[in-house]
């Protein structure tokens, strides 16, 4: 049975010290928007036990340690769905408590009572990670449900727009910039107090191949994955002294709802296979297995790092096409 709890922002407990400076841009930033925060969360909550000092700078040298992610807690957003679903299953099964979060209140409220029919401990929130009140909202949300820590971070959600650079409007612009590259840029603002507070932080990003790679008629996503390449990389270093580790995975195809259409047409699906040396489409999994290296102990030296999962084609080159 899943309870559903309705809290308004200023019953949850106080993010002030949170609060980064404001970016400049003023997207989101709707003085008059009331999105209340909705926590819709499993019965089966059990207290944090945190397993900071087993998973600590020394880490514990048994096995069954360095594969768990028993005691932590992680924020996934755009779980309900394709490649964040996926990670929010794989964290679980590890042992982790996870938090999500989408946009479509029934698809969030279907699958947290599959979890919770499953035994899966994960809570969720409505949030539209492209606005900034929301975002504000929802870590406060992770900040009630965590007690103030968490171990992970998993910058999942993105979105496209494909046509030509120069037929690009403003609006559609912007929308990429905000839901890629903005959205994820004040997320980490809002979490790195949680995760340095965890004592063993671990953020992950989902990247894309078009980061690196040209791809056809994605010149703007493209860019906001290699700005997301990029702040992988910076926040590397400048976290580090807060144990704080920070890598991303970038995804050729993989099978889920946002690639459905595009793939619908044999002719581009059979010039995607003849690209791909593995001659096929990634599934979820095979991603969200990546990231749970990602954050385990087991990588605990890995930080700064973007790993393709790609069945090979950003190293195809000039080789005879896969057909
Ligand atoms: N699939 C691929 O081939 C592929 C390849 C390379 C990279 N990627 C990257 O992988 C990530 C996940 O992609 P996917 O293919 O798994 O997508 P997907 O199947 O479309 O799932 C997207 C998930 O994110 C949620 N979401 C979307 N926009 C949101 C927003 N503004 N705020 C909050 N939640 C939102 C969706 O729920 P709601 O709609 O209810 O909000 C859904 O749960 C993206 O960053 C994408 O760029 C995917």
């Amino acid at each position: 049975m899943i309870q559903v709890y309705h809290y308004s922002s200023s019953a949850l407990p106080t993010v002030r010290n949170l609060t980064p400076p404001s970016l400049s841009s003023p997207t989101g930033c709707h003085p008059s928007f009331s999105f209340k925060p909705k926590l819709l969360q499993s019965t089966r909550i059990r207290p944090i036990r945190s397993h900071c000092m087993l998973h600590s700078r020394n880490n514990s040298s048994r096995r069954e340690d360095r594969w768990s992610l028993r005691g932590m807690t992680a924020l996934v957003t755009g779980g309900t769905r394709g490649i964040g679903h996926a990670v929010v299953e794989e964290f679980v099964g590890l042992g982790a408590r996870v938090h999500t979060c989408a946009r479509n209140d029934s698809e969030l409220s279907r699958c947290l009572k599959d979890w919770d029919d499953l035994g899966f401990e994960v809570t969720g929130s409505i949030c539209d990670v492209s606005v900034r009140h929301q975002r504000e909202a929802l870590m406060e949300t992770v900040l009630s449900v965590f007690h103030g820590k968490l171990n992970i971070l998993i910058n999942n959600v993105g979105t496209n727009i494909r046509k030509p650079m120069i037929d690009f409007t403003a609006a559609e612009f912007s929308t990429l910039m905000e839901t890629n590259f903005e959205s994820i840029f004040h997320t980490c603002q809002l979490a790195h107090p949680l995760l340095k507070s965890s004592g063993l932080g671990s953020a992950v990003f989902i990247s894309s191949v078009s980061g690196f790679l040209l791809l056809k008629s994605i010149s703007v996503q493209g860019a906001t994955k290699g700005a997301i390449n990029q702040l992988v990389k910076n926040l590397a270093c400048e976290w580090a002294e807060d144990n704080i580790r920070s890598n991303a995975v970038a995804p050729w195809y993989i099978r889920t709802s946002m690639v459905e259409q595009v793939l619908g047409n044999k002719e581009y699906l059979q010039e995607v296979y003849s690209r791909t040396p593995l001659r096929r489409l990634g599934e979820p999994m095979e991603v969200s297995s990546a990231v749970a290296f990602l954050c385990l102990p087991a990588s605990s030296y890995i930080t700064g790092q973007i790993i393709c999962i790609d069945g090979g084609m950003s190293v195809n080159g000039f080789y005879p096409t896969h057909d």
